[in-house]
């Protein structure tokens, strides 16, 4: 796929004229408020995942409209924009969630490296399994510390016996930061931790079953600063080995875990780009509001 740029995108649009406009001197082109191309590079050189003209609706509504994007292989890339803008919509269509809500239509293509996941041959279970999960609200299984580590890899069949068993719940607690303080409790419910902890419950569960890419939707928004900073720093250790997508309301947040950021409006995706250049240098009028607290 060649790389987008504004130039070819809006040369291809011919929509330029009235939209694109040179800042003097420096000549980085500012999109302005009805640009609807989304500026900045969508590619990248080793994607995960990529996206394609991805539009979605719920009944005859549409939230999202023509999204591209690719998604690097061990990159954490956040989505930022105001409420409605389509962040979950989106996120959810990457590992399929959305064929849960019954109105919900998509359209276009995503790629998990060679698969097309809405393919008829996929696996959407196999498929969760690969791009794992973590809600805004911790949401442990009613059962034990243990168990709710320990279910996945047992349903997916990834364990001969009870040992391989208990040193994969152990190694994934050990990845999410908890196992220090759940070792001598690992009977106890899992919603007998505090908020935070549940969290990293959470992503140790997500961890199990070998994910490939581990999608955040507001992870952090029910837990306090120091909760928060330890699921933040563990986000950039997960890095190494995962490819993480993580949807914030936080922009100080977005700044401190990701590389990449991605800015939505209205079920448009309205820029990407390193993270640096969308906080410092945004080039679309919307996203600079939004960073700016002008809008959202
Ligand atoms: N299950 C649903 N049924 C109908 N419409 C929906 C559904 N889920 C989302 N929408 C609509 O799709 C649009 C995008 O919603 P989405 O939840 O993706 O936004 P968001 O950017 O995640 O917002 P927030 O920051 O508030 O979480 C909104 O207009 C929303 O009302
Ligand atoms: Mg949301």
């Amino acid at each position: 796929m060649n790389a987008m740029t504004i130039e070819a995108q809006t040369a291809v649009n011919g929509r330029s004229g009235q939209t694109m406009r040179e800042v003097p001197q420096s000549g980085v082109q500012i999109a302005d408020y009805d640009h609807r191309q989304t500026v900045g590079e969508i590619t990248v050189d080793n994607p995960k995942m990529s996206c394609r003209e991805v539009n979605v609706y719920y009944g005859a509504k549409q939230a999202l409209k023509q999204v591209s994007l690719d998604i690097g292989i061990n990159e954490v890339i956040a989505f930022i924009g105001p409420s409605g803008c389509g962040k979950s919509t989106f996120l959810r269509c990457l590992n399929r969630m959305n064929d849960t809500i019954p109105s919900c239509r998509i359209t276009g293509h995503i790629q998990l490296d060679e698969d097309n996941i809405y393919d008829k041959s996929i696996d959407v279970v196999q498929l969760r399994a690969r791009v794992g999960m973590v809600f805004q609200k911790p949401n442990p299984f009613p059962k034990s510390i243990y168990e709710n580590v320990a279910y996945g890899p047992r349903i997916h069949g990834m364990v001969n016996n009870k040992a391989e068993l208990d040193e994969l719940v152990f190694a994934s607690l050990e990845r999410a930061g908890l196992i220090k303080e759940v070792e001598n409790r690992m009977g106890e419910p899992g919603t007998s931790l505090s908020g935070g902890q549940q969290q990293r419950l959470c992503i140790a569960r997500a961890i199990a079953v070998n994910p490939e890419v581990i999608l955040m939707d507001e992870p952090c928004s029910a837990l306090d600063p120091i909760a928060t900073a330890k699921i933040e720093e563990l986000i950039d250790e997960l890095r190494e080995n995962y490819t993480i997508v993580i949807v914030t309301h936080s922009m100080q947040q977005a700044a401190r875990v990701s590389q990449r950021t991605a800015y939505f409006h209205l079920g448009d995706l309205i820029e990407v780009g390193e993270t640096d250049q969308i906080f410092t240098n945004p080039r679309h009028k919307l996203t600079e509001d939004y960073i700016t607290g002008r809008f959202g």
